[in-house]
């Protein structure tokens, strides 16, 4: 579709370049460690060695007696104000710090204030702490057997690990389904614990001015206003309450869900502050991330999918037991605690389905964030992208062709899934046949089989995921009771520039560029004169924030709505102006002009300038506005890619050859933000499955605590992607825009799985589990005896 506007006003379509770029390319964003206050304080933190085991003292006179350390903050220290615990976002506990027991390695047992950041860790390296080891349980299956030490002893009713079990759909009819069944493919799924690895870590400053009675706190977190409301719950009752708290989220590098959390480090560094009157800066250094801070996925899934002999898919039943650590600190909607999982029918047409899922305590950090999905969509996509394939190898048809024949056709929407989602729109088969033409998908078929002949080994493999983004419509979506709406405020000021501010918070995504090119899709002010603020809690209007893809479909309309408010104002002015009556005036971005005379106009700087200086009589002055908009749907972006994989007989690599990815987020506001977009996703869903994985011993020592261990691809490893779009827009959406952030990281892994299972399946290989490492398929071509 041609953009509506020119490119100087640069609106929807056009890929301006992003106004955020300047500043981070000379190295002149404002991270929280560029924050320095005068008198300001460290802090360091003290962890534990041990997965579990009693606190039997912390003994601080060395550390003490190290210059310029001044306090060693204990789990008693906090007790004393009932700060030693706070809550998850899922209604469980957390310790800020522990007064009896640890619950898992590198969790904070103390920290240290002291002058300098060298001190603080000085400090840290001086204290010295008594454990008595606790019996350890890592894997969650043994976890919820009987005779399993109890771990949360804290809770006086618990008798076992069993955190909640949580199930959705028709049971009996999906029973039926698979009783009816002509075949059936049942697969143990592992989905591993990851980490987003971010680039920059989390910290904060915390600063309690006495004189002023305010408390202000730069951090890193995606969701400014919610982590407020929090802060006011958990210490409101020692004088923090909620209008005396300032939080800003500066320039981040990187949140993609590990960002939404409380981590103890902010609340104690809080505490340090205000116990001293001083600024105190907390900044967690690359390990302490890797280890301590909130992991994703860790599922472990049996999934059975049935059909008919002709190949419709009729039935799916999945069982899920979700490792949440020690706390059940996933950041999802209150209402959903296996987060948006239940989409897992994906882009197919099933008439029945029943999933259930069990959360279990171990011991290891809390687990259950949405790294750069919207709540275990990566789950859902990952489990019926591996099943479809594996049912269209089973009956012998091209995996394409199968998924084209089971795809919810586009005269089907809006659809309800059998798990009770309204589908907004869709072309899924458009995506895929575009996707097919783009690879040559009959011609790599061909060389495939030829290859095959010669012994090797090349696999091509699909994923045509389903998205499901924008949480959420207030009705279902809360975080602890706080409704998932977001917003957007606008001042136009006298001379026709403009200032708009959002309750969501970008970490990196180009918000700066794309809220400022909504504005002027609308408005008609270029976006170059649009400046856009979020992150600040004493000026942006309140909002849930950022993350699960959801700026674009929530406050991106939030902006919309903003902006025709403004308009409907911006046309009375012009009336006024014009000597016109308002619905005699015709409007196009930017003007307003009278019916049949085009050239008796007004600009919206004109009518900006009038509203402040000749506004009609009994008309407020003023061009502003805002909306909290409250999306009547989730959108539901999709996508499908083809990945080739060509896999080393002699080392077990798997080297993916080409990627191509067709990605449909509705109407595109910048086609260069998104494709970026795309890039890095794919680059994020690359990552977990072939390199990334965090496992713990069986004494619960972490393996993958730092990026020697834990591997992240570089741009070396990393594919050349080959992406594209199709366009589709969403009904719902002011718009038409659905969210993209993190379709690529969804539907990226299940493609490169499903070419590596292509690629072995006639030597009798059904499934292979993320990470797919070298020596995973090493071994497997051996128990097959053809290693070269
Ligand atoms: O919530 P988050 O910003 O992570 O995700 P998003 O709403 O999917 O947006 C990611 C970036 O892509 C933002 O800068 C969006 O404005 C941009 N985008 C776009 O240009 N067109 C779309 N249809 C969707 C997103």
């Amino acid at each position: 579709m041609a953009p509506k506007t020119t490119p100087e006003v640069g609106g929807m379509g056009h890929s301006i370049k992003r106004k955020e770029d300047p500043r981070f390319i000379r190295g002149k964003g404002t991270y929280v460690d560029d924050v320095v206050l005068p008198g300001m304080l460290y802090l360091d933190i003290v962890r534990s060695p041990f997965a579990h085991a009693k606190i039997k003292k912390i003994d601080s006179t060395k550390a003490l007696a190290i210059p310029g350390v001044l306090a060693v903050i204990t789990g008693k220290d906090l007790e004393k104000y009932n700060l030693h615990w706070m809550p998850t976002l899922m209604s469980d506990t957390q310790m800020v710090l522990p007064v009896e027991k640890v619950m898992y390695q590198a969790q904070e047992v103390a920290a240290v204030l002291a002058t300098t950041r060298y001190g603080a860790a000085d400090g840290v390296a001086a204290v010295e702490v008594e454990y008595e080891p606790l019996p350890v349980v890592v894997d969650p299956k043994k976890a919820l057997e009987p005779g399993a030490p109890v771990l949360r002893t804290d809770k006086k009713d618990k008798k076992d690990n069993h955190i909640w079990h949580w199930e959705w759909g028709n049971k009996a009819d999906t029973d039926r389904a698979f009783t009816e069944a002509d075949v059936t493919v049942k697969q143990d799924i592992y989905i591993p614990r990851i980490h987003v690895a971010s680039i920059e870590t989390c910290g904060c400053v915390a600063h309690w001015d006495k004189v002023q009675d305010k408390l202000t706190v730069w951090m890193t977190t995606q969701a400014p206003h919610a982590i407020r409301t929090v802060f006011a719950l958990v210490a409101g009752h020692v004088g923090l309450e909620e209008h005396k708290i300032r939080v800003i989220s500066p320039d981040i590098g990187g949140g993609f869900g590990g960002k939404v959390p409380v981590y103890p480090g902010y609340v104690i560094a809080v505490a340090a502050s205000v116990l001293t009157g001083k600024p105190v800066k907390w900044i967690e250094d690359r390990m302490e991330n890797l280890q301590a801070d909130s992991f994703a996925r860790d599922y472990h899934i049996t999934a059975e999918l049935a059909a008919k002999k002709d190949g419709t898919l009729t039935a799916l039943r999945i069982k899920t037991l979700a490792d949440h650590g020690y706390t059940d600190a996933a950041a999802n909607p209150s209402k959903f605690p296996a987060g948006l999982f239940h989409v897992c029918t994906g882009s197919y047409d099933l008439k029945a389905a029943h999933v259930e899922v069990d959360g279990a305590y171990t011991n290891k950090p809390p687990g259950g964030i949405a790294y750069r999905c919207s709540f275990r969509v990566t789950e859902a996509v990952h489990t019926i992208e591996r099943m479809t394939d594996l049912m269209a190898h089973q009956l012998g048809i091209d995996p394409a062709e199968f998924r084209i024949k089971n795809f919810i056709k586009p005269e089907q929407f809006p659809y309800k899934s059998a798990l009770g989602w309204e589908y907004d729109s869709g072309n899924y088969a458009g995506a895929l046949r575009k996707a097919m033409d783009t690879i040559g998908y009959a011609d790599l078929r061909r060389e495939q089989a030829e290859k095959r002949q010669r012994g090797e080994l090349m696999g091509i493999g699909i994923s045509s995921f389903t998205e499901i983004v924008g949480a959420g419509p207030s009705k279902h979506f809360d975080i602890l009771g706080l409704k998932m709406f977001d917003s957007c405020e606008i001042r136009v000021h006298p001379t026709g520039k403009a200032i708009a501010r959002f309750g969501t918070k970008s970490q990196g995504q180009g918000h700066e560029t794309t809220y400022a090119q909504i504005l002027a899709e609308e408005l008609g002010i270029p976006a170059k004169d649009i400046k856009v603020e979020e992150g600040d809690t004493d000026t942006a209007p309140y909002g849930l924030g950022t993350y699960a893809s959801r700026s674009t479909p929530v406050a991106g309309a939030a902006a919309a709505v903003a902006s025709r408010k403004i308009l409907d104002k911006a046309r009375k002015i012009a009336a006024h102006l014009l000597e016109a009556a308002p619905e005699d005036l015709v409007y196009e971005p930017g003007k307003f002009s009278v019916k049949g005379t085009p050239d008796r106009s007004k600009t919206i700087q004109d009518i900006a300038f009038a509203a402040y200086t000749n506004h009609p009589q009994g008309m407020e002055a003023g061009l502003e506005a805002v909306s909290y908009y409250d999306p009547p749907n989730l959108t539901y972006p999709f996508g499908s890619y083809i990945c080739v994989v060509d896999i080393d007989k002699g080392t077990g690599e798997v080297k993916v050859r080409r990627f191509v990815a067709i990605d449909d987020c509705g109407n595109i506001i910048n086609p260069m933000i998104v494709e970026g977009q795309v890039h890095g996703g794919l680059s994020m869903g690359f990552a977990p499955a072939l390199y990334e994985e965090i496992s713990y011993d069986e004494i619960g020592n972490v393996q993958g605590g730092s990026f020697i261990d834990y591997l992240l691809p570089t741009a070396v490893e990393t594919p050349k992607w080959e992406t594209g779009n199709t366009v589709t827009p969403s009904p719902h959406h002011p718009l038409g825009a659905k969210g993209v952030g993190e379709s690529a990281t969804v539907g990226a892994p299940a493609a490169i799985a499903n070419a590596v299972v292509d690629a072995l399946w006639h030597l009798g290989v059904r499934h292979v589990d993320i990470p797919i490492t070298p020596p995973k398929i090493w071994r497997l071509l051996r128990e097959k005896g053809i290693t070269e």
